[in-house]
């Protein structure tokens, strides 16, 4: 899908306003955390990775994802009443962890864009399988993301976002970002 955004320029330029919601989705290995370290200032990015650790020293620990969604939407939220643009680092492929962030969106009338990494199951599992840091979450649970990728796809304009990007594989490293700062 390659839709028209009020964003995503024809030379891949993205440009993003500040005070925007931007929620990168897509399974192990498709490249999030990659671009968000190319692409934007650390502090912009609420990573479930990091709040995982933050709350249990193990960043692929799933014995407390509540914890770590209860701390990405704290910090998400404090950020969005703050104005500042707010980048969300985590698969996203569950519905109710996008409606829970929308919603976030909403309260604070933030624009939401959901970038999504349309990359192969074979191309993340071999990137997940060579990966030492973070560990790798494995090949069947690469298989089960891409269950709900799948579903995700078929569905996912009539979620609610405002802008829905699917980049494909061979876009994500075209994509240059142009960032409208945070006030400081
Ligand atoms: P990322 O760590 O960026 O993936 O890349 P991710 O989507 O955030 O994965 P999760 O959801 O946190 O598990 C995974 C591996 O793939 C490499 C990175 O260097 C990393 O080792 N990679 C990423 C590439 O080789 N090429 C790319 O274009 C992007
Ligand atoms: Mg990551």
């Amino acid at each position: 899908m390659k839709e028209k955004s009020p964003y995503l320029d024809q030379n891949n330029i993205l440009h993003l306003p500040r005070s925007i919601m931007v929620i990168l989705c897509g399974a192990s290995g498709s490249g999030k955390s990659s671009f968000a370290a190319q692409h934007f200032p650390e502090t912009y990015v609420v990573s479930s990775d990091r709040c995982r650790a933050l709350v249990c020293d193990d960043m692929r620990s799933q014995t407390v994802n509540r914890e770590a969604f209860e701390l990405v939407n704290h910090i998400a939220r404090l950020r969005m009443a703050l104005g500042c643009t707010t980048i969300i680092d985590s698969t996203a492929l569950q519905e109710f962890a996008r409606q829970s962030l929308l919603h976030l969106a909403h309260y604070y009338s933030y624009p939401t864009l959901l970038l999504v990494f349309d990359v192969s199951e074979e191309v993340c599992a071999a990137r997940d399988a060579a990966r030492i840091d973070p560990p790798p979450v494995g090949r069947e649970v690469v298989a089960l993301q891409f269950e709900l990728f799948r579903e995700l796809l078929a569905k996912v304009t009539n979620e609610g976002f405002g802008t829905v990007i699917v980049l494909k594989s061979e876009q994500i490293n075209q994509v240059r970002v142009q960032l409208e700062e945070n006030h400081r």
